[in-house]
């Protein structure tokens, strides 16, 4: 019998993602809808005349006549809009709040190629395009306009936010550093010498897809869970494998999620988002992570070297990805109250 095509695609969907249960407690629930916020899709330009896409999202029935404060969301590393950032861009709209999720460059619905490519520059400016967007919406206030950036998306905001103090606020949950991620690893787990070696195998991957070689995928979430996988590899499993939190987007594949390409990758080991942290002072940041999370050095170490005023905020009981999606782990409240604080 020959198999269709179509068929084979159905089995191959059916292999990387397997049935398993996933873990929903503590109100998992990452795709979120709230009756008293609308959504509309929208787009923008970045400053390089690249298109960004996004979400607004605000309450249904707010007079359009009053500005009101608003907050940009990014999402984590690897991810997109609909993981993590629609969920606190919903949860923010509905206490008021005009907030706008983004596809960060290369990812999603945001223009770039190749696909998944990293950009630390690029994807900083993405943040300050969506403040021109919000600035540009009569509904805004230009004064009153914050940020939050989940996972590597904080590291991408706190670099935006050295150079854009229209983001008047920065709050991050579960933040990751992707620079120091890149050039350490997770609690420098990640040799001087390994880390020559990838620098090395990037750039030997660029002669390849020069002569016009195939583009390679590094690191993100493995696609098969792996009897040998760790626990940081498994929980995010959890979460970008299962239907919990899994998402692709249109043009990209369930294989391709959350792998950057591996010619790009070592862009990051140039960004150093903490050098000159302080220099956002006097806008006030909130570092909010799990105290059971894998990712405390980052938010430890941003915290340590911002200048006031600042504050540290650990959920306690949770880990690095159950900020992602868990309802009941993520402080909202905590977010509204510095937003309201800060934005006024
Ligand atoms: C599910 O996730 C929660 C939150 O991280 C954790 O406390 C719990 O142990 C997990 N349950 C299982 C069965 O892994
Ligand atoms: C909003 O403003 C317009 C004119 O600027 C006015 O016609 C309309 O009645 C106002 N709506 C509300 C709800 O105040
Ligand atoms: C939705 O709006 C209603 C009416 O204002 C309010 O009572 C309710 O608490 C809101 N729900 C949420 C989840 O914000
Ligand atoms: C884990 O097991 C897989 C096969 O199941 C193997 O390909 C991989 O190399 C192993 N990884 C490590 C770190 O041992």
């Amino acid at each position: 019998m020959i198999m269709k095509p179509m068929v084979a695609g159905i089995a191959a969907l059916g292999m990387v993602m397997p049935a398993a249960a996933q873990n929903m407690s503590y109100g998992a629930d990452n795709f979120y809808r709230s009756n008293n916020v609308s959504i509309q899709p929208i787009s923008f330009q970045t400053q390089y005349q690249t298109t960004v896409a996004g979400n607004l999202f605000y309450l249904k029935d707010e007079s359009q006549n009053t500005t009101r404060p608003a907050v940009l969301v990014g999402h984590p590393m690897g991810a997109v809009k609909e993981q993590s950032a629609n969920l606190y861009a919903t949860k923010l709209a509905e206490q008021g709040f005009i907030t706008v999720s983004i596809d960060i460059p290369f990812w999603g619905a945001s223009e770039g190629d190749p696909r998944n490519s990293v950009s630390p520059d690029l994807y900083a400016e993405a943040f300050s395009a969506a403040v021109d967007y919000l600035g540009t919406q009569s509904s805004v206030d230009r004064e009153r306009i914050g940020g939050l950036g989940i996972c590597g998306s904080g590291s991408f905001l706190i670099s935006a936010a050295k150079l854009d103090p229209r983001i008047k606020a920065i709050a991050t949950a579960s933040m990751y550093d992707m620079g120091s991620l890149s050039r350490q690893g997770l609690q420098h787990s990640q040799s001087a010498y390994q880390l020559k070696e990838l620098v090395a195998e990037a750039a030997q991957q660029r002669w390849i897809e020069l002569d016009g070689g195939e583009v390679e995928y590094t690191s993100g979430t493995l696609n098969h869970l792996t009897a040998n996988a760790s626990a940081v590899e498994r929980e995010f499993f959890d979460y970008y494998r299962r239907k919990r939190g899994e998402f692709t987007p249109v043009g990209s594949t369930p294989q391709l999620t959350t792998h950057p390409t591996l010619s790009t990758f070592t862009k990051f080991v140039n960004f150093y988002p903490f050098n000159g942290i302080n220099t956002i002072s006097p806008r006030p940041m909130l570092f909010i992570a799990g105290d059971q999370a894998h990712s405390r050095e980052f938010s430890e170490n941003a915290y340590s070297r911002a200048a006031e005023p600042k504050k540290l905020f650990w959920v306690s009981n949770a880990g690095h990805v159950d900020l992602y999606d868990r309802t009941e782990l993520i402080p909202f409240q905590k977010l509204t109250s510095f937003f309201q604080g800060s934005l006024v």
